[in-house]
């Protein structure tokens, strides 16, 4: 054999029986045949097996495979996954693959800001339609059920970005069997460690993994997990295989070895931002602070029914609006100013000017964006280290004021 062939082939021993202890990265975007007649039966559905990695991968299928597991730990049904580009194309891929045009969407005011432009901008466009309402006014969504035949889905972020408004996951699960209708619930906040909303009868649980299931910020996927596996295998694979909303085995993995710290890492980030919810409580430069561990959050209850620890996001709102708001971002020295969430470091960020300025200033402050709003993603640092940052941050700010 001469050169050039040499460097392009790679005669892969499939029989070697390798035992990689950590999962391998399948770096390839197709898949040999054993034979011809393999390659027939493969196509033609009588033979499981790889052909095209936007169809399906190893190391993906994997990673998709862990996270079903563990959002439908402890629940009786089993659960199925599929792994894509990012967190908006999980919503997109199911949205497109279980609706139809004229078919209609309840769903709340305070999404994620990306959430509502891809419902406003893109979706309506497929003819789908969308009614933003309080989804905790049961009795108003009971209403609007009985009037508009054509709401065939609830979808609900819970905690919301970045004000962690809460809706009561078992309230709209038990509503949407009642109308035959599905429940697809955004659970990026919480990650299944925190909240199971497939146990709580929803349909699809969807996540920006890019965010706590990561956890270290070098990947950007998303995931769509759901107990109706005839549904995900018959509607929702086939509009991300088509779409080309899938995944890739380098994000897939890096994935997946976020995850293994998972739940340590969450357990010293909610502990950290109860701490720090008390502090910016007790602190007269704040107006208010949201974080679902305090008893005057208006969703403190609900959270407490639905999740098993408060979370480690929060927002406080500064006195002094936008202005206060981006110099004490400027003040902090330890703290990340960065738009992304659940990292391991902390990060804070402006909503009314990044994630949300998409949203009308009427419409973000209907809903507690106010122009003051900083958002914290709180991190696995020590708390005395953190409170001394912000605490610094708050000092600078407090002699520019004056
Ligand atoms: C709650 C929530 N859902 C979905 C998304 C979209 O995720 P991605 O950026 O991975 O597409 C985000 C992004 O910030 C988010 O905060």
């Amino acid at each position: 054999m001469k050169i050039n062939t040499l460097v392009v082939k790679d005669f892969v021993d499939h029989k070697q029986g390798i035992k990689s202890h950590q999962l391998p990265i399948y770096a390839t975007s197709s898949f040999e045949f054993e034979d011809a007649q393999e390659a027939v039966d493969i196509f033609n559905k009588t033979k499981n097996g790889y052909v095209y990695s936007r169809y399906a991968n190893p190391t993906i299928d994997h990673v998709a495979a862990k996270i079903a597991q563990l959002e439908g730990l402890g629940s009786d049904k089993e659960c199925i996954a599929y792994l894509t580009s990012s967190g908006m194309s999980a919503i997109s891929s199911v949205m497109l693959g279980i609706l139809e045009k004229g078919d209609h969407v309840i769903t709340q005011k305070d999404l994620y800001g990306g959430t509502t432009e891809l419902f406003n901008k893109v979706l309506t466009k497929s003819g789908i339609d969308f009614t933003y309402i309080d989804l905790n006014d049961i009795s108003g969504l009971k209403n609007l059920l009985e009037r508009n035949k054509k709401i065939k889905c609830i979808y609900a972020e819970t905690p919301a970005n970045p004000t962690l408004t809460c809706v009561d996951i078992l309230e709209l699960s038990t509503l949407s069997k009642q109308y035959g209708i599905f429940l697809i619930v955004d659970n990026t906040f919480c990650t299944p460690i925190i909240q199971q909303p497939l146990k709580l009868g929803a349909d699809f649980v969807i996540h920006s993994t890019t965010k706590y299931l990561n956890g270290h910020g070098n990947s950007i996927a998303g995931v769509i997990v759901s107990p109706h596996v005839d549904l995900m295998k018959g509607a929702v694979w086939p509009t991300i295989k088509l779409l080309g909303s899938n995944s890739n085995p380098m994000d897939a993995w890096l994935l997946n070895l976020g995850m293994k710290t998972l739940a340590l890492r969450l357990e010293k980030q909610c502990s950290n931002a109860e701490v720090l919810a008390r502090f910016l409580d007790a602190h007269v430069l704040v107006n208010h602070v949201n974080h679902l561990s305090l008893p005057n959050h208006n969703s403190h209850a609900i959270a407490l029914k639905q999740m098993k620890k408060f979370g480690a996001m929060l927002s406080f709102e500064v006195t002094g609006g936008m202005e206060s708001a981006l110099r004490w971002i400027d003040n902090l020295k330890l703290c990340t100013h960065a738009p992304t969430l659940g990292d391991v470091d902390t990060l804070v960020l402006h909503p009314a000017s990044s994630s949300h300025i998409a949203i009308p200033k009427i419409e973000r402050e209907a809903v507690g964006i106010s122009d003051g709003l900083i958002r914290i993603s709180v991190g696995i640092e020590d708390i005395e280290d953190l409170l001394a940052d912000i605490t610094q941050a708050f000092n600078s700010l407090n002699n520019t004021l004056k």
